[in-house]
Order: C-alpha cells, then sequence, then structure tokens
C-alpha cells in the first residue's frame, strides 16, 4: 500500500485531533517504521489494519466508519495533490465511470506499484449509476468516502446503497444524484 496514504491517515489525525494523539496512536500501533512513511514508499497493508485497530480501541469507533470518515479526507488530499488526474470531468457519475479506465490508469503512471482495485460500471443513466468493487483489501467503507469525497467536490449530492456480492471480494454500489 502506498505511503501517501498512511501519511495522509497521519495528518488526519494530527489535524482533527493533535499531534500528540496521532504520536500515541502510532506507538500503540508498534509499527515496523515507527510510522516513519514517505508519501511515494510501499508498505505492507497490515500496517494500516494495525493503525486502524488501535483507532477503533481508542475511539470506539467501528472500523467501518473509521474508514469511510478517512476516505472523504483522502479524497480531498489526493485530489489536491493530483489536480490534473480530475480534470475534465464534470460530475461525480462522469468521474467514476473513467475510474478504471482513466483516473487510476493515471495514478499508476504516477506510482507504478499501487495496489489499485477494480471498479466495473453495470449499468448507468444519467442520474444513476451501479458500479462493482473488488479488491481483496475490501475497503469497501473507504470507497464510500472517497464517493461522497468526490461528491462534495463536484459540488453535488448523491445516495447510496452498498451490497456485499456472492462473488468473493466483490461489493455492488447503487448510486443516486440528488437535485
Ligand atoms: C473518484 C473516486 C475514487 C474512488 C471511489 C477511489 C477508490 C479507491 C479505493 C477504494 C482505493 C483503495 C485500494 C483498494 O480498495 O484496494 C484507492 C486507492 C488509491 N487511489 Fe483511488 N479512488 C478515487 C479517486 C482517486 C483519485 C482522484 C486519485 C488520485 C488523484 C486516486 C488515487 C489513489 C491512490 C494513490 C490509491 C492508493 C494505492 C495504493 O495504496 O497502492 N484515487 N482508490
Amino acid at each position: 500500500m502506498l505511503g501517501i496514504v498512511f501519511t495522509t491517515l497521519i495528518e488526519m489525525l494530527e489535524e482533527k485531533v493533535s499531534p500528540e494523539f496521532a504520536d500515541e496512536v502510532i506507538t500503540e500501533a508498534k509499527l515496523e517504521n515507527d510510522g516513519a512513511y514517505t508519501a511515494v514508499g510501499y508498505y505492507p497493508f497490515s500496517e494500516l489494519q494495525k493503525l486502524v485497530g488501535v483507532l477503533v480501541n481508542k475511539t470506539g469507533k467501528p472500523v467501518d466508519v473509521l474508514l469511510y470518515e478517512f476516505g472523504i479526507y483522502l479524497f480531498g488530499k489526493l485530489a489536491k495533490a493530483h489536480g490534473q488526474v480530475m480534470a475534465g470531468r464534470d460530475g461525480i457519475l462522469d468521474a467514476l465511470s473513467v475510474l478504471d479506465n482513466d483516473i487510476h490508469v493515471q495514478v499508476r503512471k504516477l506510482y507504478p506499484d499501487a495496489d489499485l482495485p477494480t471498479f466495473k460500471v453495470v449499468a448507468q443513466t444519467d442520474k444513476t449509476m451501479r458500479l462493482q468493487y473488488y479488491s481483496t483489501r475490501e475497503l469497501a467503507s473507504l470507497a464510500e468516502g472517497l464517493m461522497d469525497g468526490a461528491a462534495a467536490h463536484f459540488g453535488q449530492r448523491i445516495s447510496r446503497t452498498t451490497v456485499k456480492l456472492d462473488q468473493a471480494h466483490t461489493y455492488e454500489f447503487s448510486i443516486t444524484v440528488e437535485d
């Protein structure tokens, strides 16, 4: 998993709680490198699981809520750091429809070893989309936060439902853009 994910999570804790809290979380997670991540380095996914595990204990919030909140924050940081990747997209459904064929393709050029998920549009109208998400990391709640963060980026409001499918590691999001 790419370092920018870790540096952004730590930054969120520093900003939303305090630098002391972020230090405590890093210490308690007993990370391999004491939390000395660089944005362009790669680290095991298990390190993120350790950090989130400590956060569950310290905040009492469920994993899904923490990942969702992080997703919203992460979208803001990614869109700011790599604005060109979103250039030319005119709304949330437009962005989601090109996630696999354009947005994450550009990300792959920036970060060749990125662990990216797969998104497949299975139905789309002007205002609605059914989107399947596949990742062995099963970060569906993170994806929900990223989608809501992206909608906010375009000044749109969406409603969504998520269903876990029978296929391994696969979720389906049904998204509606509200007027
Ligand atoms: C439009 C909404 C977006 C959604 C729903 C989305 C979804 C995701 C998800 C769910 C992951 C976690 C990895 C996994 O599930 O296995 C991920 C990773 C990532 N995404 Fe996206 N993404 C979006 C937009 C973007 C944008 C705009 C950028 C950059 C400008 C970006 C860059 C990345 C990067 C760098 C990673 C980390 C890869 C790694 O850890 O190796 N994404 N994305």
